[in-house]
């Protein structure tokens, strides 16, 4: 069935949407309707994927950690067509390393792309916004709030993704621009989740915490973003939403409840 063509007429810039879960947005706010503009470093993948998402949509090579690409490729959305209804930031990058195994370049290297990339989009594109009406999301982690081992420089750079989105959200209120983020669980079929559980056990440990028992589709982050861009999020400013089945709530594998288990009468 088609998609309702809810976002008829709007503009949506997505960084970061050359693959995974960014061009799985980018591909539902053009069955919206909306015309879409990605982008992301690399020239080859991002011109693939404008035409995965479709007639119309511009991708443009543009590294998040370079302001004046960004602000360059912003400009060129307005052009295109005109004020700038939605920015999705979720250029993002991650390895698994232990803070001793990891130099001080690599450190910044993932503090660059997602904190630092996140603030230069969102930043650069606010002399293009609609204002009012503009709805800015940036997609963190659940690193942002847990602690995870091999993950010092994603979960500083995400917890500093969350505090940024609540900072804009005050300070770009008053001119009717909301700012959000989407916190995703571990989400299938994507470089992220190949990169952080690689082998069909870690996958089953994952699934097995989560207390959807399963991960989550790329779409259901799509409709969190859908949603977002909506008049029904209209007072829906400054708030990290998890789209995660739970995973945030706690581990659901058991591993708690053995811990109290001599005391724990059925
Ligand atoms: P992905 O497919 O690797 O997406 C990352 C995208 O960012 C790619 O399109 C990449 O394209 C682009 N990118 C990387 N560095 C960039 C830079 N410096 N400038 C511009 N674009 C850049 O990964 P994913 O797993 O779908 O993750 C997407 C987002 O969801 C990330 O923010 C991630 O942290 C978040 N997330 C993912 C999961 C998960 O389960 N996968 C869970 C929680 C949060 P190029 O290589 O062409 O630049
Ligand atoms: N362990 C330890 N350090 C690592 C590493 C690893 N697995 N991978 C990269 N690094 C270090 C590099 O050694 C380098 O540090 P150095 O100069 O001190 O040697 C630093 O990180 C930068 O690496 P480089 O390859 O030059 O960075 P880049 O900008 O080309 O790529 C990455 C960025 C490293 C994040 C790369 O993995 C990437 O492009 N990721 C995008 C896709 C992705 O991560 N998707 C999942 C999103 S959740």
């Amino acid at each position: 069935m088609a998609q309702e063509q809810t976002l008829a007429g709007k503009t949506a810039y997505v960084a970061g949407a050359s693959s995974g879960i960014n061009l799985g947005i980018a591909k539902r706010f053009k069955a919206a309707g909306a015309n879409v503009v990605i982008i992301s470093r690399s020239e080859d993948k991002i011109a693939a994927a404008a035409k995965e998402v479709g007639d119309g949509c511009i991708g443009i090579a543009a590294d998040v950690r370079d302001y004046a690409a960004i602000e360059a490729s912003l400009k060129r959305t307005h052009e295109a067509f005109g004020d700038i209804d939605i920015v999705l930031s979720g250029a993002a990058g991650n390895f698994v390393a232990p803070a001793l195994g990891m130099s001080a370049n690599g450190f910044k290297t993932v503090v660059d792309i997602d904190l630092i990339g996140t603030f230069n989009v969102l930043r650069a594109s606010f002399e293009f916004l609609r204002r009012p009406g503009a709805s800015l999301i940036s997609i963190t982690a659940g690193q942002a709030e847990r602690a995870s081992l091999y993950q010092a420089h994603v979960c500083a750079a995400k917890a500093g993704i969350n505090m940024l989105t609540k900072c804009l959200a005050l300070e770009w209120g008053p001119a009717g621009v909301r700012v959000n983020a989407i916190s995703p669980g571990p989400i299938a079929e994507t470089e992220g989740m190949a990169r952080l559980a690689p082998t069909d056990e870690a996958e089953a440990r994952v699934k097995s915490r989560n207390p959807m028992r399963r991960y989550g589709l790329k779409d259901e982050i799509a409709d969190m973003a859908i949603f977002l861009s909506s008049p029904q999020a209209a007072y829906v400013n400054g708030a990290i939403i998890p789209v995660d089945g739970g995973s945030g709530a706690g581990d659901a594998s058991g591993n708690a409840l053995m811990n109290y288990a001599p005391a724990y009468q059925a």
